[in-house]
This record gives C-alpha cells, structure tokens and sequence, in this order.
C-alpha cells in the first residue's frame, strides 16, 4: 500500500519521490526551503511573483547548489515578466502560473524552455482551459487555501469536478497540513498535494518569527477571506489571518514598516501585499499575515523534512 500513494502519476511525471508539492510562496519559499523539500522527496517551489530575471537565477543557483532534486517556480500572471519566466523554463523542471486566465502562449513558452507547465486554478472551467491550453498539470486550489485564493468553493466539490473534467494529474490545494489531509485527498484522486501554511513556519522559510509565532498560536477559525490588503495588487481576494487584520484596521500609520523583498529592503505600506520576511520591521502583527484554515495544525517551528516526513505517516508510507 505504502508503495502505490508514495508513486503516482505526479511523481511519475515530475521525477520527485513523493506525491507532496512545496506551494511557491512569494517571499517565503526560500532556495534553502524549496531545497529542503525536494532533498526530502517532494517537489520543492520557488515563489518568484515580482522578481526580475537576474534575480530568478541567482536564486535557482542557490537552490541547485542545495539540491540535485527536481524544482519548479511559481509565477503570478498579473505580474508577469517574460524574461524570468523564459529563464526558470530553461532551467526548472516545472514552471507554474496562478491568477490569470490559462494563456497557450504562456504555456508554450514554458514548453519551449523545455519545463513541465502547471496552472493552479479555482474552479472547473479554469482547470478545463489550463487542460486546453496545453498545461501538464493542474492544482486545483479550494476555498481554505492561505495567500491569494482564486476561487469560491471547498477543496473537496472543486477536485471532484476537476478530477471529473481534466485527463492530466491533478493536486489538491488548500486546507492540507497533515498525514490525514494527504491520505484523504490521494484516496479522492488527486496525484499529489499542494502545501503552503505548514511550510510557512519551516525553518528554512524567510518567515519574521512574529509572523511564526502568530502561525502556531492560531486555530484553523482564525483565518479571514478578505480584499484588505490591497496596496500592491488591488481587488484580489486573500486568506490572512483574522489578527493581523484587525491590527492593520486599527493602524494609524500609513506605513506598517519595512521588508526585504529579494535583496531589497522596501516599506510595507498598512495594508500592503508583502508578508514580513526575517528582517522585516515595524509592525509586523498588522502585516498581511497570509494563512490557510489548515494553520491548526501548525504547532512549531519545524525542519521542512521533518514538515515532509509528518504529512506522509499514518502507516501510509515514510519518506
Ligand atoms: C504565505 C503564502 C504566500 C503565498 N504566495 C503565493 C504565490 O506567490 N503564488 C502562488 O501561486 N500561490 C501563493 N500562495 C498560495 C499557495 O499556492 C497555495 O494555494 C496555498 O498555500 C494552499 O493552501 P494552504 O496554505 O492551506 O496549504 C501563498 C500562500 C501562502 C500561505
């Protein structure tokens, strides 16, 4: 039993050991992260939301120099820079698209960068056209998610539609922090999972240890679907976490404080789309503290692997 959910038809087509996708995670998702979960067996991801080409490579160099294990990059279709997106495709094994219509122009760039395409979607029609337009692999993402959220129902009705519609392997996302999670959403059909919140208080994750220590100390009902944090990328719905939203109403600055995006270090406006990275300052309860209901089960700090090791037990198989 153990043999067959540990190889599906995602590890197959990746390359990776195990069914577990690391969520690229804009600022997060660190090299030293993704490296972590791919020399651990699943697929480690780079978030590159807004990172210009030079940058996209110097940190696909750290992460190679950390692993020999396949990687992928997610990028953000509003904010999508062709060049970046032209390197990771030379370079990874999967590259990734989130929050734009399914584009066949952009999946056959990735094509011809030689990368697997993959689209995370938030409903069926979205998982038909990323089908159509020639994508490898679709995340469909339910309603529980943590970060930007894309669609309007519950993991469960969303891959059940999904699965019914699409040919290609699908992973589950949103709502899965456990070894029961991954076990339930493998037995419905999905290829693999797709894990954020957990990953976030990794310690490999550029994670502000108050962003951490709000992560352990809330239950999956502390979480808010919300548009607040809107500077940046207006209208786009999130899931935070209900503190760090009642901060930043209650903020009276016009600035949160300061981040470090990339190598940069820039200022979080009040209601800014950046999470607090390590070296944030200010105020970094009213920052957007981006969580998914599955943040119950986040209780500590952890090692990626250890994270990894966890959400494949319950007898089904270890890493
Ligand atoms: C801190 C954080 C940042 C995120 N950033 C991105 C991102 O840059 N690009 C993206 O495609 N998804 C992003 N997401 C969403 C994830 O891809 C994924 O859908 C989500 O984490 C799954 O739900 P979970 O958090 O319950 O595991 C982010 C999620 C979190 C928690």
């Amino acid at each position: 039993m153990a043999a067959s959910l540990t190889a599906t038809r995602f590890t197959e087509l990746v390359g990776c050991r195990l069914p577990i996708q690391l969520a690229g995670m804009g600022g997060v998702a660190t090299p030293e992260l993704a490296a972590a979960v791919a020399n651990a067996g699943g697929l480690g991801m780079l978030g590159v939301p807004l990172l210009p080409a030079s940058v996209v490579e110097a940190l696909l160099d750290r992460a190679e120099s950390l692993t020999r294990s396949p990687l992928g990059l997610t990028f953000l279709m509003p904010f999508l820079d062709r060049a970046a997106l032209a390197v990771a495709a030379s370079r990874a094994r999967v590259v990734e698209l989130f929050f734009g219509d399914p584009d066949a122009a952009v999946v056959d760039l990735v094509h011809r960068g030689g990368a697997l395409a993959s689209w995370q979607v938030g409903s069926c029609d979205e998982a038909i056209a990323a089908e159509r337009a020639g994508c490898d692999l679709i995340v469909a993402q339910g309603v529980a998610a943590g970060g930007h959220v894309r669609g309007t129902l519950g993991l469960s009705p969303l891959l059940a539609q999904v699965l019914d519609a699409v040919r290609v392997p699908v992973l589950a996302a949103g709502g899965i922090a456990t070894a029961r999670d991954v076990a339930a959403a493998l037995a419905a059909g999905a290829a693999g999972v797709r894990v954020g919140t957990r990953f976030v208080a990794a310690g490999e994750a550029d994670t502000h240890p108050v962003y951490c220590a709000a992560l352990v100390a809330a239950r999956a009902g502390d979480t808010v679907l919300t548009t607040a944090y809107s500077v940046g990328w207006p209208g786009a719905p999130h899931r935070v976490l209900r503190s760090a939203l009642a901060a930043a109403e209650a903020l009276t600055d016009a600035l949160a404080g300061e981040t470090v995006i990339g190598e940069t270090r820039s200022p979080v406006p009040r209601f800014g789309v950046y999470p607090p990275s390590r070296q944030a300052t200010g105020r970094i309860d009213a920052m957007a503290l981006y969580a998914g209901e599955s943040v119950g089960a986040v209780t500590r700090v952890q090692p990626a692997a250890e994270i990894v090791r966890e959400l494949m037990l319950q007898g089904f198989a270890s890493p």
